[in-house]
């Protein structure tokens, strides 16, 4: 039986499903797109009349949720409503490593996952397609499939895995054109009807169908991948930086062989983000639950490499430092886990900051897009110190000319394009001398930085 998709629910509107439900929505007018969410203070932001306003940062969000929202596009937190009237919806809630009892550190907590399953089967009174948006652990469908299908009522329900690869600060672009989009499932028909919705836009050529199982697993492989490529270059950054060797000219000269690609080689102070850690965990926790010990081990030691990573170039800012940062002003440029986004999951800010300040350092931090709220919670959380402790320890400044005033040393920990631009010179002058610049980006020309006088170390060289 063919299906025709009038409309779509989507259960999440956080960093995933808020951008693709927009993007769907604004390719497909005639199809009416509702993004529910528990949380109403995220519902309401996304239902703010100034589009500024919107609860995540993306460049060209705005436009396309401007063109679409009220139209075929609806944020609500009647999640009942949504789910009873859609003849699709997708599941793009959080899946948070597991903080407790089995698995605890490493394995998927599916609680939220779960949670929706029950709620479909019991509110559905017509045949839906389920997709999964968020990323699994391999065989979840079959958990979602035996909740969905012991309801006892006559409904149909066909799981699609559709696993989302767009990157943040660029998914509006990744979601107009991706390389691929997969999807996973068992019935033809119900296969088909989402490979209808995204051939809208998407040529069929880079539409990938295979069985459920290669869809989940298939996304863990690639952030798998991905992140091993910057724990691998990032390994190597150390090595350059002990014999002479430039990270950034191994990258390139290895990068040009086609069969490696030049993509992903950029030595960091490490990878963050809400999917690299927590994906590579369950890989891992998955390999284990397997016994395949060995391949457990391996990707383990791509997080392994990328703590080292952080922890290393703290530990360079106090040495270099004169063994102590106690009482020193440093300033942190930079917070979000990567640029153009106001996500600061698993940032490597983060740790670096609470690595100094274990140290007894005065932080005072930048960052062009996160508030500092924000910035606090994010300490707090680490359970490390009390939040007072925090709150005197750190201040957040609106002003990155302010944030390395009398400073002894500037961290750069995200590589937002304006950093580049500053006025180096003034930031120089009023800084305590000898000034030192960290940059764990490589995002400065050290020529020119050196030039003013600063002290430059940057990653790998
Ligand atoms: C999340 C996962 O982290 C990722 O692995 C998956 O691929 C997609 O979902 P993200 O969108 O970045 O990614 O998460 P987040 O911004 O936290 O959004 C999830 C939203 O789901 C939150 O707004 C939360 O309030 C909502 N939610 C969660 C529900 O509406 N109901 C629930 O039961 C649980
Ligand atoms: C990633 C995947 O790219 C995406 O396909 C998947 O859907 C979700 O996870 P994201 O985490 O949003 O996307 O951003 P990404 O661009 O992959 O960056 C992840 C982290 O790696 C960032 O902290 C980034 O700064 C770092 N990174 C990336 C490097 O340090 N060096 C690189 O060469 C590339």
């Amino acid at each position: 039986m063919a299906f025709n998709v009038k409309k779509i629910c989507c259960i999440g509107a956080g960093y995933v499903g808020g951008p693709t439900m927009s993007v769907v929505a604004q390719q497909c007018p005639d199809i009416e797109v509702t993004l529910v969410d528990m949380n109403t203070a995220r519902i309401a932001a996304w239902n703010a009349a100034d589009l500024n306003e919107l609860p995540i940062y993306e460049p060209g969000l705005a436009e396309v949720v401007g063109e679409a929202r009220n139209r075929n596009l609806f944020f609500s937190t009647e999640i009942e409503k949504a789910i009873q009237e859609a003849d699709m919806i997708f599941i793009s809630v959080n899946t948070p490593t597991k903080n407790y009892g089995k698995g605890k550190g490493m394995a998927a907590d599916l609680k939220f996952i779960e949670l929706c399953a029950r709620q479909i089967a019991e509110v559905s009174t017509t045949d839906k397609i389920v997709v999964e948006k968020s990323t699994l652990p391999v065989r979840t469908a079959a958990a979602l499939k035996s909740i969905l299908h012991n309801t006892g009522s006559a409904v149909n329900f066909h799981i699609l895995s559709n696993p989302e690869f767009l990157a943040e600060g660029t998914a509006i672009q990744d979601l107009l054109n991706p390389d691929r989009v997969l999807i996973g499932g068992e019935n033809e028909d119900a296969i088909q009807a989402l490979v209808a919705i995204y051939a809208r836009w998407v040529p069929t050529d880079r539409i990938l169908t295979t069985n459920l199982w290669s869809s989940e697993l298939s996304k863990l492989t690639a952030n798998a991948f991905l992140a091993q490529r910057v724990s691998s270059i990032n390994s190597i950054s150390e090595l350059c930086e002990k014999t002479g060797a430039n990270v950034e000219e191994v990258a390139k000269a290895i990068g040009m062989d086609s069969r490696i690609g030049a993509k992903f080689l950029k030595a960091s102070v490490g990878f963050g983000g809400s999917c690299f850690q927590k994906d590579i965990l369950n890989l891992v926790y998955i390999a284990r639950s397997y016994n395949l010990q060995e391949v457990a081990n391996y990707w383990e030691q791509v997080i392994l490499m990328n703590d080292h990573q952080k922890h290393r170039f703290a530990d360079n800012i106090i040495q270099t430092l004169f063994n102590t940062v106690n009482g020193k002003k440093i300033a942190i440029l930079g917070w979000a886990f990567k640029k153009d986004t106001n996500d600061t999951r698993e940032s490597a800010a983060i740790y670096v900051a609470d690595h100094l300040l274990n140290e007894m350092a005065n932080l005072s931090v930048y960052d062009p897009k996160v508030p500092a709220e924000k910035i606090y919670i994010d300490l707090d959380n680490l359970n490390t110190r009390n939040a007072a402790e925090n709150q005197s320890l750190v201040t957040v400044s609106a002003d990155p000319y302010e944030a390395c005033k009398d400073a002894h040393a500037v961290a750069i920990l995200t590589e937002w394009d304006a950093f580049k631009d500053y006025d180096w010179a003034k930031i120089k002058a009023h800084m305590k001398k000898p000034a030192f610049i960290f940059d764990g980006r490589k995002l400065l020309n050290r020529q020119q930085i050196e030039s003013l006088g600063f002290n430059y170390y940057a990653i790998g060289e």
